[in-house]
């Protein structure tokens, strides 16, 4: 069994998934939990379930505390299948009294499980409901990062259970920011904001904003996936703040794919340039880094810098595959370039460029291509490629600072 009591009567009741190594394209090298949480009051509360592979672990933690069949309300935040996928054992089970979810979130489960006749409640934003002693006050929170995903704020406690917002795939049996290595949770945060709501970015600003225009009493802050922040709240909001702005470091990722190591030669001396101006640089070579470990380098570098070989009058398919991911996460504010070596007819350089200005990137330069094997000549002009690069983004954000 694995319950906590959060505050009085409010119960972490969820299951955690120590061997998900994947989550549809993104590593969980850590694993993750489908968090759940259990308010006993006069209407005896389930907020979301968890993935159906995991529904006896919620059975046992809510039996651990009462009846399941005791359930009067259930509040669906959302309804992807890691948090709904147990829904509708737990409605066979509990019949509950009353399902809340937000207007999408009805749309949405009905698309799911094909049952109209459940019994919905439909809440919107600022709709509140009472439980007994205390109140549940709703927030929609459309796209973020599903259609029908909202909070849920139980005033009386201070506590929000934000769905997938703040979460991590960090499977722990601790409960609470403070009782794990904070730089693992802020590392893990950063990975699933930048694979999960990076391209969400300007819906998260707005509603940090409107949330905190409504002056929430929050102590705690309840994602659907890793701990509870209830130390570190001040610490995760401004990160979310950070990250929603396109706020990044100073700092140049040369991801490249490379045949038969010319490309990689490329890229260390264009490294080797950008160190000499003093812009940080780091090299990833896409043969060992997962994707998802590679966007979250992207989220706090402003410069990301391409290379890779020419195949087939096209990109290596790591490559290709990996601009396809970036690209769907919509990463903006940054600079770009590229470089690759090629045998015939060199066209990767052109497509990672055309690739970069569809995200919106400013590509500095037109991109440096060599054929088949660079000597100390060609490595030399990638040198001075990453001298160029490096001048231009830090006299560009020195002169940005200037105009503010
Ligand atoms: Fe954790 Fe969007 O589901």
């Amino acid at each position: 069994m694995n319950t906590t009591e959060l505050a009085k009567g409010i119960y972490s009741v969820g299951a955690i998934d120590w061997d998900v190594r994947d989550f549809h394209g993104y590593s969980t090298y850590k694993g993750t939990t489908y968090n759940a949480f259990l308010i006993i009051d006069k209407k005896i509360t389930l907020i979301d379930t968890v993935k159906r592979t995991h529904k006896d672990e919620l059975l046992r933690n809510i039996r651990a505390i009462i009846d399941p069949e005791k359930i009067d309300y259930i509040i669906v935040n959302h309804v992807e299948l890691d948090h709904s996928g147990s829904l509708p054992d737990m409605i066979e089970l509990v019949k509950p009294e009353k399902i809340f979810c937000s207007p999408m979130g009805k749309k949405t489960i009905i698309s799911h499980f094909h049952r109209e006749d459940w019994p919905f409640e439909v809440v919107k934003t600022g709709d509140e409901i009472s439980l007994g002693k205390r109140t549940v006050h709703f927030i929609e929170t459309r796209m973020l990062h599903w259609p029908d995903s909202m909070f849920s704020f139980i005033k009386e406690d201070g506590i929000l259970f934000s769905s997938d917002a703040f979460g991590q795939h960090y499977a722990t049996t601790e409960r609470f920011d403070d009782e794990v290595p904070l730089s693992d949770v802020m590392i893990e945060s950063a990975k699933y904001y930048a694979n999960i709501l990076y391209l969400f970015s300007p819906l998260i600003r707005k509603l940090l904003k409107n949330v905190a225009e409504m002056n929430l009493d929050i102590k705690m802050i309840a994602p659907d996936h890793g701990v509870i922040w209830r130390t570190h709240i001040d610490k995760i909001l401004e990160a979310y703040d950070n990250w929603s702005q396109n706020k990044a470091g100073k700092k140049a990722l040369i991801i490249y794919d490379s045949m038969w190591h010319s490309t990689e030669k490329m890229a260390h001396a264009v490294a080797a340039g950008l160190k000499e101006t003093g812009l940080s640089a780091k090299l990833i070579n896409l043969k060992v880094h997962h994707r998802s470990d590679v966007m979250t380098d992207v989220l706090n570098a402003n410069t990301v810098i391409l290379g890779c070989s020419t195949l087939n009058n096209g990109l290596l398919p790591r490559m290709a595959g990996f601009l396809m991911y970036m690209r769907g996460l919509k990463p903006t504010n940054k600079f770009g370039a590229s470089f690759g070596s090629f045998g015939w007819s060199g066209e990767a350089v052109n497509l990672m460029n055309t690739a970069l200005k569809d995200m919106k990137i400013d590509v500095i330069e037109e991109g440096l291509r060599l054929k088949y094997v660079p000597d100390s000549a060609h490595l030399d002009e990638c040198i001075e490629m990453g001298r160029r690069i490096g001048k231009h983004v830090l006299e560009s954000v020195e002169s940005k600072k200037e105009t503010i």
